[in-house]
C-alpha cells in the first residue's frame, strides 16, 4: 500500500526522501517517485516498478542533491494501472501532491473539474486533489487553507502531503484515516511520513497525527491544525524508546501484533506476486504453471493442517462458487491414511506457511507418486513442499515470527481467491464476469480499508471487551458461509494463544448438540456481516442468548438489529464489500480478540507453550 515521506530541514531533502520511502518497502507498492524543490521549481522524478528505479534516475538530476526540501511516495494502484504516469508526485500546475488511501467520490469530483475546463492527465482519484487546491490558489487562498478547503470536498480515508511553487520550503499534509506520523527534525525542519520508520533515524520524538489533523512543515518546525475549523491545536509528542527488539517488532508489543498489522503489506505484496498489474482486466493472472494445473483440474482436494486448513476452507467456497469445479477440503493427517479415491483428472493442492508439515507434505508425496497432479501454496522460498509439489504459488507475507498464523493465513486465503476468479472469469456468463470485477476493482481497494480499520479504534474496542469477557468459561465462535472457517480459525487462535477453551461452530450446528452447554459463563462471538447467511446466523444468535450466552456481534454498522440484541458489539468496515470479501474484514477482529485475551491472562504469545512454528513431524 502507499507509503509517502516528506521533509524540509537543512538535510539532502532527497536522500531523506529516498531513504524513507526505503523503510516504507516493506507496505508493498508497484511505482515510486520523489518531487524537490529547486529554487522555486519544482522537478518530479517517478517510475513504474522498484524504487531503484527512480534513484537510478535521480543520478542524473543535476539539482537533486542540492534540494532542501522534497516529497516521496511509494504507489500501491488502486485506480488505474501500475504506470509512470499514474505513479506519484503528481502535479497540476504550481501544485505537486502525493497520496495515500482513497477518494471515494472522485468520480463526481472528476465531473465537476471536467465541466470547469481541467483535463486530468492520470487515471488516479489522487490527481484529482491537485486541481482542488490549484483553483484554490489561485483564486488567492494560502497553500494551507487551500489544501483544508480542498479536503473538505472529498470523501474517503486518506492521507494527502502537498507543496507548491507559489509557497517554496513548505509542506502542508493531512490525516484523515491513513496513518500519519510528524516528527521536529533535531538539526531543523521536519519530517512526515506514513509511519515511524522513516524517521527513527533522526529522532526518537514523534506526532501521532489523529484523525482530522493537518500539517505545516518548514525549516522553522511543525504546526497542527484542525482540519474541519482551521483552527491551531497541540498534539503531544511521544518519545520512541525502541529497544533493538522493539525496533525489530516496530514497537509492537509482540510479533503477533506487528504480523496483524502487516496485512494489508502482505495482501499488497501477494497481489503483486500472483498477479500481472500491468494488464488491464480483472484478476489477471500472472503466467505461471499453476494456471494449467487449476485450469485443467476436473474436481481438487486441499489437503491442509491447522490455520492453512481454515484458510482452505474459505478457499473451497470461493473455487466451487467461480469455478464450479468440486471441491474437498481435507485434514493432511487423516487424508493420508484414509485410502482415499483418487482419479486422473484431481489437482490436489497442498497449503503450508512453512511448506514443511508433515502430514501435508507426506500427500502431496504420495499422490505425487501416483501421478496426480500437484500444487502446493506456501510462504516459504525453497520449501519441502515447494520442491515436491508439481508447480508452486509463493505467498509473499514476508517472514511470520509468531507461532500463531496471522497474516500468512489472509494470504493463503487471498491466492485461493486469486485463481479461483481468474480461471472462474472465463467460464461464466457476462453478468458473472462483471461480478468478479466489481470483487477486483474492491480486493485491490482492501490494504487501504484494512490499514484504516486497524488504525481505528478497532484495538480499543476489542480491549474493553476481552476485558469484561476474560473470566468467562468458554467460547463458540459461530457463522455460516465464509465466516464458518473464520469461526474456526477465530476459536484456534483463542486456545493456541490465550489457553481458553473455545469452539468454532457452523452456526446451524449448534443446536445438534453443543448449545447443551450454553449458559451465563459461556460467550458465543457471532460472525454476521452482511451476505447472504446474516440473518440465519442472527436467528442462532437468539438462540443462544435466550439460554444465557453473553453474546459478542460482529456485523456492519449499519446492522442496527444486530447491534442491538449483542451485549458486545465490533463494528465491521466495508459495508459496501461483495460477500467474497467479508473473510478479510472478519480476520482482524478473530485475530485481536484472541490477542487481547491472552495479553490479560500474561501468556507468552509468541511462543505458546507446547508449540512449534513448523510441524515437522507426524
Ligand atoms: C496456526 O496458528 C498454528 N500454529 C498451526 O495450526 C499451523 O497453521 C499448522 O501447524 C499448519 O502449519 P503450516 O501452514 O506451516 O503447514
Amino acid at each position: 500500500m502507499c507509503g509517502i515521506v516528506g521533509y524540509v530541514g537543512s538535510r539532502p531533502a532527497v536522500d531523506v526522501v529516498v531513504g524513507g520511502l526505503r523503510r516504507l518497502e516493506y507496505r508493498g507498492y508497484d511505482s515510486s517517485g520523489v518531487a524537490h524543490f529547486s529554487g522555486s521549481r519544482i522537478e518530479i522524478t517517478k517510475s513504474e516498478g522498484k524504487l531503484q528505479n527512480v534513484e537510478t534516475l535521480l543520478k542524473t538530476v543535476s539539482t537533486a542533491p542540492a534540494a532542501r526540501c522534497g516529497i516521496g511516495h511509494t504507489r500501491w494502484a488502486t485506480h488505474g494501472k501500475p504506470t509512470t504516469q499514474n505513479a506519484h508526485p503528481h502535479r497540476t500546475g504550481h501544485v505537486v501532491l502525493v497520496h495515500n488511501g482513497i477518494i471515494e467520490n472522485y468520480q463526481e469530483i472528476k465531473q465537476q473539474l471536467v465541466a470547469r475546463g481541467h483535463k486530468p492527465v492520470s487515471e488516479t482519484d489522487s490527481e484529482l486533489f491537485g486541481f482542488l487546491v490549484l483553483e484554490k490558489m489561485d483564486a488567492g487562498r494560502s497553500m494551507l487553507d487551500a489544501v483544508r478547503e480542498s479536503f473538505l470536498e472529498v470523501q474517503g480515508a486518506c492521507s494527502i502531503v502537498v507543496m507548491s511553487e507559489k509557497e517554496p520550503g513548505r509542506i502542508v499534509g493531512v490525516r484523515n484515516g491513513a496513518p500519519m506520523v510528524a516528527a521536529a527534525d533535531p538539526q531543523g525542519g521536519v519530517i512526515l511520513a506514513s509511519d515511524a520508520q522513516p524517521i527513527l533515524e533522526y529522532t526518537r520524538d514523534v506526532v501521532f497525527m489523529e484523525h482530522g489533523d493537518l500539517v505545516v512543515g518548514t525549516e522553522a518546525g511543525l504546526e497542527f491544525r484542525e482540519l474541519q475549523s482551521g483552527r491551531p491545536v497541540a498534539r503531544p509528542t511521544s518519545r520512541l524508546d525502541w529497544t533493538p527488539g522493539a525496533l525489530d517488532k516496530q514497537g509492537f508489543d509482540h510479533y503477533m501484533l506487528k504480523e496483524i498489522h502487516e496485512q494489508p503489506a502482505s495482501i499488497v505484496d501477494t497481489l503483486n506476486g500472483v498477479l500481472d498489474r500491468a494488464r488491464a482486466e480483472s484478476f489477471p493472472l500472472a503466467a505461471q504453471p499453476a494456471v494449467e494445473l487449476l485450469a485443467a483440474a476436473k474436481r481438487i482436494t486441499i489437503v491442509a493442517c491447522g490455520t492453512a486448513w481454515h484458510a482452505s476452507m474459505v478457499g473451497k467456497y470461493w473455487l466451487e462458487r467461480w469455478m464450479r469445479v468440486p471441491v474437498t477440503v481435507e485434514l493432511a493427517s487423516e487424508y493420508r491414511y484414509r485410502n482415499p479415491v483418487i482419479d486422473p483428472g484431481m489437482l490436489v493442492i497442498g497449503v503450508s506457511q512453512s511448506g514443511e508439515t508433515a502430514d501435508t507434505l507426506a500427500v502431496i508425496h504420495e499422490l505425487k507418486k501416483q501421478g496426480i497432479a500437484t500444487l502446493a501454496i506456501t510462504n516459504t522460498r525453497g520449501s519441502s513442499l515447494s520442491r515436491e509439489a508439481q508447480a508452486t504459488v509463493f505467498t509473499s507475507a514476508g517472514p511470520e515470527i509468531g507461532v500463531a498464523a496471522t497474516k500468512t493465513f489472509t494470504v493463503q486465503m487471498l491466492a485461493l481467491l486469486c485463481f479461483a476468479a481468474a480461471i472462474g472469469k472465463q467460464r461464466l456468463d457476462p453478468a458473472g464476469r462483471a461480478e468478479l470485477e466489481t470483487v477486483f476493482s474492491q480486493l485491490v481497494r482492501i490494504p487501504h480499508l484494512l490499514e484504516e480499520y486497524l488504525s481505528s479504534p478497532l484495538r480499543t474496542t476489542v480491549q474493553s471487551i476481552a476485558r469484561e469477557i476474560q473470566r468467562s468459561r468458554g467460547f463458540f465462535f459461530i457463522g455460516r458461509g465464509t465466516s464458518y472457517p473464520l469461526a474456526l480459525e477465530g476459536a484456534l487462535k483463542l486456545k493456541e494463544i490465550a489457553y481458553v477453551h473455545a469452539e468454532g461452530y457452523a452456526a446451524g450446528e449448534l443446536k445438534h448438540g453443543p448449545i447443551a452447554m450454553i449458559d451465563g459463563e459461556m460467550v458465543v462471538v457471532v460472525l454476521a456481516p452482511t451476505d447472504a447467511w446474516r440473518e440465519k446466523t442472527v436467528s442462532n444468535l437468539e438462540e443462544v442468548k435466550a439460554r444465557g450466552a453473553r453474546v459478542i456481534g460482529v456485523g456492519h454498522p449499519a446492522d442496527e438489529m444486530l447491534k442491538k440484541v449483542s451485549h458486545h458489539w465490533i463494528p465491521l468496515p466495508g459495508a459496501e464489500l461483495h460477500e467474497s470479501l467479508l473473510p478479510f474484514v472478519l480476520t482482524p477482529v478473530i485475530q485481536l480478540l484472541s490477542y487481547e485475551l491472552a495479553v490479560l491472562k500474561g501468556t507468552d504469545i509468541d511462543k505458546p507453550r507446547n508449540l512449534a512454528k513448523s510441524v515437522t513431524v507426524e
